[in-house]
C-alpha cells in the first residue's frame, strides 16, 4: 500500500509532531517488517519536516552502531559508542541535541552542511536497538520539543514492528 504524504501546517511543534506522528501511524499501519518500517519513517521524516539535510538509523550491531536506512547524502557507515552524538545517545540511552555540531568534541562531520543535529536513542526494554539522527543546516534547528515528538515517533516506530532478535 502507498501513502501520500501531505505538508504540515502547525503553529506550534506539539501541532506539528501530532500530525506528523498520525501520518507515521498511518505509513507503517499494516507492515511489522524492521527494515521496511525504518526506511519509511526516514523517508517521512526528510518528506515532512523542514530543514533537514539528513535522516536515518544507525543500528546497534556488534557493539558498534551501523549504518542503516536513511535519506541523504552517504554517510559514515561505522560508529563506535564512545564517538560523535549518535555514540552519545547510544551510551547515555537520552536523547541529545546539538545546536552548533562544531561546539559538539568529537562530533562526526558526515556531511559538512549540517550545522545542528538531534539523536534519539531506539530503547526497547531496556536493550539499545539504535539511533535515529536527524541533521540540519540550519544552526540551533531542534529543541526540547522535536525532542518529545521524535521520541513518540520512536516509540509508534518500535511498537508498529517486529524488532531484531
Ligand atoms: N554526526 C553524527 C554522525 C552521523 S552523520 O551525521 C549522518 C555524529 O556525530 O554522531
Amino acid at each position: 500500500m502507498s501513502h501520500t504524504v501531505t505538508a504540515i501546517q502547525a503553529a506550534t511543534k506539539p501541532e506539528f509532531y501530532a500530525a506528523l506522528n498520525r501520518q507515521l501511524a498511518a505509513v507503517l499501519h499494516g507492515e511489522r517488517d524492521w527494515v521496511c518500517n525504518l526506511a519509511q519513517t526516514s523517508a517521512l521524516l526528510m518528506q515532512a519536516m523542514p530543514e533537514l539535510n539528513w535522516a536515518g538509523f544507525y543500528l546497534f550491531k556488534g557493539g558498534e552502531l551501523v549504518l542503516g536506512p536513511f535519506q541523504g547524502k552517504v554517510a559514515c557507515v561505522r560508529i563506535a559508542l564512545n564517538r560523535g552524538v549518535c555514540g552519545a545517545a547510544a551510551t547515555r540511552r537520552a536523547t541529545v541535541v546539538v545546536p552548533n555540531v562544531h561546539d559538539f568534541p568529537g562530533h562526526i562531520a558526515c556531511d559538512s552542511a549540517s550545522n545542528s543535529e538531534i539523536v534519539v536513542p531506539l530503547v526497547h526494554d531496556g536493550r539499545l536497538l539504535g539511533v535515529l539522527d536527524l541533521d540540519s543546516p540550519k544552526l540551533n534547528r531542534f529543541d526540547a520539543g522535536d525532542a518529545a515528538g521524535l521520541e513518540e515517533s520512536v516509540r509508534l516506530l518500535l511498537a508498529a514492528s517486529d524488532l531484531p532478535a
